[in-house]
C-alpha cells in the first residue's frame, strides 16, 4: 500500500481517555453543528466562557460577510486566561520559559496574575493607554511578550505583534497603519547565545512620522541601546512601583482584541483584527479537542509570539484551558539537533507542536537524535504551516512518536483564529500528510470555484468555509472593502459568497482533506507567508532593477523557496550582476527582514507577457520547477522570451 494511502491508529489506549474519543463521537458533534448550529455554539459559549454579562443572541449575520457572535455578552480575555484559574491552579505553572542560552523560569499562574496586572497598570497609569488604543509589540520570545499581551487584553487596547524578524521599515508599515499610541519592545534578546538588538529598528522606524507618543523597553540582553528622553522608558524601572491589582475592563464579545498583520496577494500586508469572545472560545476548544491537554500535562509549541500559532497555541489558547505552556526564546538545533528533543525529556513534554520546516530541519541534521533522548511523555504531535511530506511525517510518526502518538496535522491560517481542519488524537485515524477532516463547527468544504458545488474525490478545488465561525477574521483594519474582496470574491455556494481560504484541497476516497497550497500569489516560506509583491516591491526599490516577478519554488527544506526574475536596466553584465545580488538582498532585508532573501535571483532579458501586459506567472513557476512548459505561450506579447529565460537559467 503506498504511503500516503496508509492508516494509522495509534494510540488507543490514550483515546479511551481523550475528550472527543472516537469517530462516532465526532459525527456526534458534527451532526448537533449541522443540524442546530447556534445551538451548538451556545452550549460551548455558556460553559468555556466566564461572562460579565450574558449575551443575549448567539449569532447576527444580518450583515454578512461582517457576522457578529455572542451579541451583547461582556468578557475580558485576560481574566479568561488568569483570574479563573486562580482558584484552582494558583501555584500551577503557566508558562515555562526556557532561554536560548538555558536560563529557565517557571511563571505560575499567580505570578503571571501579578506580572499582567502591574504591566497593565504600567500602561494605564503611565502612558495612558485607553480601551481601543493600539499597541505595537515588537518583542523576543520572553515572558514579558505574553504579559504584554495579557496586559492590553486587560485594559481593553488592542495589541498587534510584529515578528522580531521584520525590519524598521516593515515595522514602520505595521505602526502607521494601526496608528498605534505605544511600541512594546526589548533592547534585543539572544540567538545561538549571541545578542541581537530590537530596540534600534524601533528607533529607525520612528523616525518616520508615526502616532506613537511612548516606547517600553525590557531589558533582555543588556547591550546599550540609544534613548530618547520623553519618549523610551525602562520597564525594568517602572514596573516596580505598580500594584498588582489592575481591574478588568468589561470588554464586548465584539471589541477587538489583536490586530496581526499577514501578507495577502496584493498590495501591503493586512491588519487582520481578531475580537474578544468568539477567538478566545475556539483558541480553548481547539487546545482542549486538538492537543487534548490534561491538568498535569506540558505542552510545547515551538512557534514565535509574532505569528498567529504563538497568538493562538502559546498564550490564548493554552491559558484559557489553565494549561502549562512552554515558552522557547532559542533554536530547536542550537546548540545540536537534539536540543528539541532534550527539552523533551527534561520538561517531560506531552504535546509538541511545530512546523513541517522544523521537522524536516530536524531530520536532516539529527536523524538519530530522537533516540537518544527519553520522549516516552509524548502523546500528541502537531504540525502546522504548510503541507508535510511524507517523509518527514513518517520520521515525525516513527522516531520521535516512537509509533504511539497521533499526529495532527492542523490546517488553519491568521484569518481562522484557530484549527479549522485537523484530526484529534486518538479518535481520528491518520494518514501521513493530510489534515484528515473539519473539526466540529466548522462548514469547511472543498468547492468548485465555478460551480460552487463540492468536488468529487480526488478532484481539486477551493478550500472555503460556508458558514461564519466565532474564531473567523472580523475585518481588515482600517479596510473594509479589502475584507470583502479578499475573502468572499472568488467562490459563490447556492448563489451565497462563502469565505476563501485561497488554498487549494482535494478529498480522497474517505473525505479526507489534503492541502495542496496557495492558489493565489503568496508563497508559503518555511511556513511563513510572504506576498510576491512584498518581495516585488522591495526588488524593484533598487535604481537598477527594470522589472521583476516572484513566484515559489519547491525547495527541500523550507517546503517553498523565493525565485526572482529580475530585467535591469541598461545592458546585462556579469561582473555587476554579483554586486547587484548582494544590494537587492541588502534592499530586502531593510524593507521586510531576512525571511524573504531570495533563494534564486535570475537576471533575463525580459518577462513573459499576454498581449494585454499581464505576466504569466505559471510559465515562470514550471520555470523555476524545472518543468517542461506545456502552457500554451503563442497568446504572449514575445513567445521568443520564454526560451530566452529557459537559457539565463541553464547558463
Ligand atoms: C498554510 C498559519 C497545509 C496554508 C497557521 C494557509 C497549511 C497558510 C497548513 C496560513 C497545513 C497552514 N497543511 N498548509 N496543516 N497549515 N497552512 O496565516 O496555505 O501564517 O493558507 O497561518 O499556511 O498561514 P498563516
Amino acid at each position: 500500500m503506498s504511503e500516503l494511502k496508509k492508516i494509522y491508529n495509534p494510540n488507543r489506549e490514550f483515546a479511551a481517555n481523550a475528550r472527543i474519543k472516537n469517530m462516532c463521537e465526532y459525527k456526534d458533534l458534527v451532526e448537533h453543528a449541522t443540524e442546530d448550529y447556534e445551538g451548538f455554539w451556545d452550549t460551548y459559549a455558556s460553559s468555556k466562557i466566564e461572562w460579565m454579562k450574558p449575551y443575549s443572541k448567539v449569532l447576527d449575520e444580518s450583515k454578512a460577510p461582517f457576522s457578529s457572535w455572542f451579541i451583547g455578552g461582556k468578557l475580558n480575555v485576560s481574566t479568561q486566561c488568569i483570574d479563573r484559574h486562580l482558584d484552582k491552579r494558583k501555584n500551577k505553572a503557566a508558562i515555562i520559559f526556557e532561554g536560548d542560552r538555558g536560563d529557565k523560569q517557571i511563571i505560575t499562574y499567580l505570578e503571571l496574575s501579578y506580572n499582567v496586572n502591574r504591566f497593565a497598570n504600567l500602561l494605564k497609569n503611565k502612558f495612558n493607554v485607553k480601551k481601543g488604543d493600539r499597541v505595537i509589540i515588537y518583542m523576543p520570545m520572553i515572558p514579558e511578550a505574553a504579559y504584554a499581551m495579557l496586559a492590553c487584553a486587560r485594559i481593553g487596547a488592542i495589541h498587534s505583534i510584529v515578528f522580531g524578524g521584520f525590519s524598521a521599515e516593515a515595522l514602520r508599515d505595521r505602526i502607521q497603519d494601526a496608528e498605534a499610541k505605544v511600541v512594546i519592545t526589548a533592547d534585543g534578546a539572544f540567538r545561538k547565545t549571541k545578542p541581537y538588538m530590537l530596540k534600534p529598528a524601533v528607533d529607525q522606524a520612528l523616525q518616520a512620522e508615526t502616532t506613537v507618543e511612548k516606547v517600553l523597553v525590557v531589558e533582555r540582553n543588556g547591550e546599550d541601546v540609544e534613548w530618547v528622553a520623553g519618549r523610551d522608558y525602562s520597564y525594568n524601572e517602572l514596573i516596580v512601583d505598580e500594584s498588582s491589582k489592575c481591574e478588568a475592563e468589561m470588554m464586548d464579545s465584539e471589541d477587538p482584541l489583536f490586530l496581526l498583520y499577514t501578507s495577502g496577494s496584493t498590495g501591503k500586508p493586512k491588519g487582520v483584527q481578531h475580537n474578544s469572545a468568539g477567538y478566545i472560545l475556539w483558541a480553548q476548544m481547539t487546545m482542549e479537542w486538538v492537543f487534548d491537554v490534561k491538568e498535569n500535562d506540558t505542552y510545547w509549541c515551538t512557534a514565535d509570539v509574532g505569528w498567529i500559532t504563538g497568538h493562538t497555541y502559546i498564550v490564548y489558547g493554552p491559558l484559557a484551558m489553565g494549561a502549562t505552556t512552554v515558552m522557547f526564546e532559542g533554536v530547536p538545533t542550537y546548540p545540536d539537533a537534539g536540543r528539541a528533543w532534550r527539552m523533551v525529556e527534561e520538561y517531560k513534554i506531552n504535546q509538541f507542536y511545530t512546523a513541517p520546516t522544523a521537522i524536516r530541519v530536524l531530520h536532516k541534521m539529527g536523524e538519530n537524535e530522537p533516540a537518544k533522548y527519553d520522549l516516552s511523555s509524548l502523546k500528541v504531535l502537531g504540525t502546522v504551516g504548510e503541507p508535510i511530506d511524507p517523509p518527514a511525517w513518517k520520521w515525525y510518526y516513527e522516531d520521535v512518536g516512537n509509533s504511539k502518538c497521533s499526529i495532527v496535522d492542523t490546517y488553519w491560517q491568521t484569518e481562522t483564529g484557530g484549527h479549522v481542519v485537523s484530526p484529534l488524537p486518538g479518535a481520528t485515524p491518520i494518514k501521513a500528510g493530510c489534515a484528515t477532516l473539519p473539526l466540529p463547527g466548522i462548514m469547511a468544504e472543498i468547492l468548485d470555484p465555478k460551480t460552487g458545488e463540492k468536488v468529487g474525490a480526488g478532484e481539486s478545488g477551493y478550500m472555503c468555509i460556508t458558514k461564519p465561525w466565532p474564531a473567523m477574521i472580523r475585518g481588515v483594519w482600517g479596510d473594509p472593502d479589502r475584507y470583502v474582496k479578499s475573502y468572499f470574491g472568488d467562490v459563490k455556494k447556492d448563489g451565497k459568497a462563502v469565505y476563501f481560504t485561497g488554498d487549494g484541497a482535494n478529498y480522497d476516497e474517505d473525505g479526507y482533506i489534503t492541502i495542496t497550497g496557495r492558489t493565489d500569489d503568496v508563497i508559503n516560506v518555511s511556513g511563513h507567508r510572504m506576498g510576491t509583491a512584498e518581495v516585488e516591491a522591495a526588488i524593484k526599490s533598487h535604481a537598477k532593477v527594470a522589472e521583476v516577478a516572484v513566484v515559489g519554488r519547491p525547495h527541500e527544506l523550507k517546503g517553498e523557496g523565493i525565485f526572482a526574475y529580475i530585467v535591469m536596466k541598461g545592458e546585462d553584465n556579469l561582473a555587476e550582476e554579483i554586486e547587484l545580488i548582494k544590494e537587492i538582498n541588502t534592499n530586502i532585508k531593510q524593507e521586510i527582514g531576512n525571511i524573504a532573501i531570495c533563494d534564486d535571483m535570475v537576471f533575463v532579458p525580459g518577462l513573459p507577457k499576454t498581449r494585454s501586459g499581464k505576466i504569466m506567472r505559471r510559465i515562470l513557476r514550471s520555470i523555476a520547477k524545472g518543468e517542461e512548459i506545456t502552457q500554451d505561450i503563442s497568446t504572449l506579447e514575445d513567445p521568443s522570451v520564454v526560451s530566452a529565460i529557459e537559457k539565463c537559467i541553464k547558463g
